[in-house]
């Protein structure tokens, strides 16, 4: 079914090699996702060998595990991991790509640092989308010779499961861009919504509501573990500090502070959020599933 708004589908163009910036965890899952379902040559770069050896380690573990699984043959096995590659030459990487994704950092100067520099490199027509998760469509487009090639593409984590994908039309979009992208989301076999240009789109919106109602309840003492298991009637997928372990607790407290400084009065920033991530626990769940105690431990709640 095509998403509300869509512009003519035949305004889509080919996609037949696709460039991701970043080589980090979002980046590798994106890379691994295209060259699967697209079947094209897929090129990371990253600022360092180091960070393109280590994406180009997760996209090989992913595919081991496909196979393993007996999902994929070693046929089609051998023909992704042809497929993927990466370098830290941007201009070889990106020089004939047709739509290139960035997945890095949540900074706008960064964002528009790296387009600025893409279009320095690649054909006025390639696609430019990004995956932003709460930044401005709008002002990552400003200031290009191309704006309207500029698109927003935001995944969810884990981009390999998670069936939706928010395109974002931003303010210069045009519609060659938007059809080319919602052609590109549908070849990825994601559910596609396009979603206007505002801070956190629609998504991200209802879960930093959600994960942000929970933090306040831990900020005014409520213990950790019943703020965590009491949504458990709800039927959710997950538990709050599952999915925050997921997201990343740097990660989540930087969208906070973006939602935070967008709508003040809607939006707080949690200070316990604010703890975790400054400890940089990237595991917050002991593996049944219990919580660190060294992690409760940090933070500043009724358990206390
Ligand atoms: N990478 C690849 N595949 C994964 C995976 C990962 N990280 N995690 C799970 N999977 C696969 C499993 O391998 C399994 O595949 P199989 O059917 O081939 O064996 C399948 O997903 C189901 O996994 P499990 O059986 O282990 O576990 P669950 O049934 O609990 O499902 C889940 C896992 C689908 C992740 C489910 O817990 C869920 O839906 N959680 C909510 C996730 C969510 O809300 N994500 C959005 C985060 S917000 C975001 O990303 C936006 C950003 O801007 C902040």
């Amino acid at each position: 079914k095509r998403p509300a708004g869509a512009p003519d589908r035949k305004l889509a163009r080919d996609v037949s090699k696709v460039g991701v910036v970043g080589a980090g965890l979002m980046a590798s899952q994106l890379a691994l996702l295209f060259a699967r379902r697209l079947e094209v040559p897929v090129v990371m770069t990253d600022i360092d060998q180091d960070r393109v050896d280590k994406g180009l380690s997760y996209v090989e573990g992913e595919i081991d595990k496909l196979r393993a699984k007996g999902r994929l043959d070693e046929g089609k096995a051998a023909k992704l991991r042809s497929l993927v590659s990466g370098t830290v030459d941007k201009t070889e990487a990106y020089a004939k790509a047709d739509f290139v994704v960035e997945a890095v950092f949540e900074e706008l100067s960064l964002k528009q640092r790296i387009f600025a520099e893409l279009e320095e490199i690649v054909s006025p027509e390639c696609i430019l989308a990004t995956n932003t998760s709460s930044l401005s469509v709008t002002d990552m487009a400003a200031g290009l010779k191309h704006p309207e090639r500029v698109v927003g593409f935001h995944f969810f984590n884990p981009v390999a499961v998670m069936p939706l994908l928010e395109v974002v039309r931003g303010g210069t979009t045009d519609d060659a861009t938007l059809a080319t992208a919602l052609s590109v989301g549908k070849q990825l076999k994601k559910s596609c919504v396009l979603v206007g240009d505002a801070p956190a789109f629609v998504v991200n919106r209802l879960l930093f509501r959600f994960l942000g109602e929970v933090f306040d309840a831990i900020d005014h003492g409520t213990p950790v573990a019943v703020a965590d298991t009491a949504l458990d009637p709800l039927g959710l997928p997950m538990r709050p500090l599952r999915l925050l372990e997921l997201v990343g607790t740097g990660v989540t407290h930087h969208i906070a502070q973006i939602m935070h400084d967008a709508f003040p009065d809607r939006f707080g920033v949690s200070e316990n959020l604010a703890r975790l991530a400054e400890s940089g626990a990237t595991t917050l769940l002991t593996e049944d599933g219990s919580l660190d105690p060294e992690l409760v431990a940090k933070l500043k709640t009724g358990d206390d």
